[in-house]
């Protein structure tokens, strides 16, 4: 029988982890965290799908049938090249021995496309923007995707290169943080002062989202004082990823019996880490609210 694997370059994927795990508690999870190689968001693609290409390996060589790409990076820059290329070769399709001995069918999933879903029917301004590392920005797939499945939308993008390395080091409650959360949203908005509707784009960002809603109330509030015109600035929602996927996940395993029926359903959560396992350990508990326990793993 086998797991789901949860994958992010470091603690961003516990985001969708725990959302997955509250919509579909009864299967078994092991969640990898690349930590001594994050943040994956300033890398280039083929570095970005070398690292997460040995992931997936490591999480399917360890009875895992699924994988979610929890990490929007790695959706962007690596989903379609292991899908097409070497998921067939894993899975033996190509009439080669398979690499698992035909024993597991095994597929990966990203968390792009079941984001850019929510997105027309939340926005009224038809003005969108995506908050992403720069690898996601550069690879254009929030607006490509977006283009698939709604008409003229306006998406404009922010790279925010330094939020991920603030969670990573534990200084997402830091003032450096709130400074650095102000920067970026006010470079968003100045590019386009009509956006309603900004879609976290990493799943690292909802642990900042505490500063991010308290940055654009306040934001909100200046702006309606400094120009009480009946053209006020909308009123901006922002969209974290984690209800999102686990929802298009349990679709997926309704859909697919194939993967469902090879998933066990113990109920369990195992978590692995490149990094030190204490320090995950520690910084994990505090994100997800509950103790934990993580081991090392060298790939
Ligand atoms: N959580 C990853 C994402 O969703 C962060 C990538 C990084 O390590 O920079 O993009």
């Amino acid at each position: 029988m086998a797991k789901i694997g949860v994958f992010d370059s470091g603690y961003g994927g516990l985001t969708i982890l725990e959302a997955i795990r509250r919509e579909l508690p009864q299967y078994d999870y092991l969640y990898l965290g690349d930590n001594a190689r994050a943040p994956y968001g300033t890398h280039s693609f083929d570095v970005i799908y070398r690292y997460t290409l040995e992931a997936v390996k490591y999480l399917f060589a360890h009875d895992c049938a699924l994988v979610i790409l929890a990490c929007n990076t790695a959706s962007a820059k690596a989903l379609r090249t292991i899908q097409q290329r070497d998921l067939p070769l894993i899975n033996g399709e190509n009439g080669d021995a398979s690499l698992n001995g035909g024993m597991m069918k095994r597929n990966v999933l990203g968390v792009i496309r079941p984001t850019v879903e929510a997105v027309p029917a939340i926005t009224k301004t038809g003005h969108v923007g995506i908050l992403a590392t720069p690898a996601t920005v550069s690879s254009e797939s929030y607006v490509l995707e977006l283009e698939k499945i709604a008409e003229g939308l306006q998406v404009t993008q922010q790279a925010c290169p330094l939020w991920v390395p603030l969670i990573e080091n534990n200084e997402h409650n830091s003032p450096g943080a709130k400074y650095f959360v102000g920067k970026y949203l006010r470079e968003i908005l100045a590019k386009d002062p009509l956006i309603d509707t900004l879609v976290l784009g990493c799943t690292h960002y909802p642990l900042l989202k505490k500063e991010i809603d308290h940055w654009l109330a306040y934001h909100q509030e200046i702006e309606e004082s400094e120009f009480p015109t009946p053209i006020s600035s909308p009123q901006i929602q922002t969209i974290a990823q984690g209800e999102l996927v686990a929802k298009s996940l349990a679709d997926y395993l309704k859909r697919h019996p194939e993967y469902r029926e090879q998933l066990s359903e113990g109920g369990s959560c195992s978590y692995l880490t490149t990094e030190n396992a204490d320090r995950f350990s520690q910084s994990a508990s505090h994100f997800l609210h509950s103790p934990i326990m993580a081991n090392h793993i060298d790939f």
